[in-house]
């Protein structure tokens, strides 16, 4: 009954093997090799678009690299005042940017809106040079609440982004997740949306570590490249992240592996509504449910060996906020979630031993 984290889950073994396969004999270093080419221009055909990847190994540095490129010193970049960018990575933007400042702002479902963007806009970015200057929006796809913005949401940001110079970052550390909800081209949703640069994370759907920062504006190759290498993120055996990328792309390994963390979403989701002793609190889209439960009901189900968190409230409009003796917690599914880890979840929260 683990649902602390996607990324408490282990590895796809179809990525494993593809790892295991790469391991045969040398090849060249630092994205000179063959697979890296290969999943680059997987890449490529999957946006239908050309880009510039930069791999790296976790998410934070794919965030903080990407807004690097599109923020100076100087800039501001607006997110969702729960945005993993603004409260999970130690200032890794500010500090890659050279001291670019996030502004974080409450909305709904941890989503933006572009009501939401003016409204900073007009707080921030206009004395100048006392305001920091606003130049990109971040967006979260699937959101930190487990929200998915949908092709028209994303495009609302980035006409209003674009009209006032400002590029537009979306983090994808779930991306899989949001598309197979979507069930819609990955460009519906990036670059014929409007975005300018996606952090595309497939460690949390099932690879081991292997994140790509996609810019869908070739230009920003260099900086992208440069930017690697400074930060200590260019990997020196480079092939057993594009290993992984290959395998998580090939024949759609990424929607199968999503599609079945989404499902048991769905299915935990379902039985905690039938069950009358919770509240799921947003709208479960992607991997994530999130529940006001009774506390009893929270200690019982840890004391059978749940694993999951209780979560922030803040921002996101959650409505009635939880009572004294209520938690809103997190549950996060993932390609090796089974059923019965559900039902036996379900079956304690509904008073049954486990
Ligand atoms: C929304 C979001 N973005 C990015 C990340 C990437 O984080 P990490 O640096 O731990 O790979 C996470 C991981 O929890 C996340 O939830």
């Amino acid at each position: 009954m683990n649902f602390g984290s996607d990324n408490m889950a282990g590895v796809s073994p179809r990525i494993m093997a593809a790892l295991a396969e790469a391991n045969a004999g040398p090849a060249p270093a630092y994205g000179n090799d063959d697979l890296t080419r290969r999943a680059e221009s997987m890449l490529q055909e999957f946006f239908e678009h050309e880009v510039a990847v930069a791999f790296v190994s976790t998410g934070t540095a794919a965030n903080a690299l990407a807004l690097s490129c599109l923020v100076e010193p100087f800039g501001a970049v607006v997110c969702h005042a729960e945005a993993h960018i603004m409260v999970d990575e130690c200032g890794a933007p500010e500090f890659y940017s050279g001291g670019a400042k996030l502004v974080g702002s409450a909305g709904y479902g941890a989503k933006l809106t572009p009501e939401i963007i003016v409204d900073v806009l007009e707080r921030v970015g206009p004395l100048k040079p006392h305001h920091v200057r606003p130049q990109a929006v971040s967006v979260t796809q699937a959101s930190e609440i487990g929200t998915v913005y949908s092709q028209s949401e994303i495009a609302a940001i980035s006409v209003l982004a674009h009209a006032r110079g400002l590029k537009v970052h979306m983090d994808g550390a779930r991306f899989a997740n949001a598309l197979t909800h979507l069930d819609c081209a990955p460009a519906d949703i990036t670059w014929r949306a409007g975005v300018d640069v996606l952090c595309f994370g497939a460690t949390k759907a099932g690879a081991m570590a292997a994140e790509a920062v996609i810019a869908f504006d070739p230009t920003l190759r260099e900086a992208l490249a440069y930017r690697r290498k400074r930060s200590g993120h260019l990997l020196s055996k480079h092939r057993f992240i594009a290993a992984q990328w290959i395998s998580f792309l090939e024949k759609d390994h990424w929607r199968e592996l999503a599609g079945h963390a989404n499902a048991m979403a769905q299915r935990l989701a379902a039985g905690i509504a039938a069950s009358g002793r919770g509240r799921v609190a947003f709208a479960v889209e992607a991997n994530e449910v999130f529940a006001v439960i009774a506390r009893a009901d929270d200690e019982r189900l840890r004391a059978a060996g749940a694993i999951h968190h209780p979560w922030s409230t803040h921002g996101i409009g959650l409505d009635p906020l939880p009572g004294d003796d209520e938690v809103f917690v997190r549950l996060v599914t993932s390609f090796a979630t089974t059923e019965r880890d559900v039902d036996r979840f379900l079956a304690v929260l509904g008073g049954k031993s486990a």
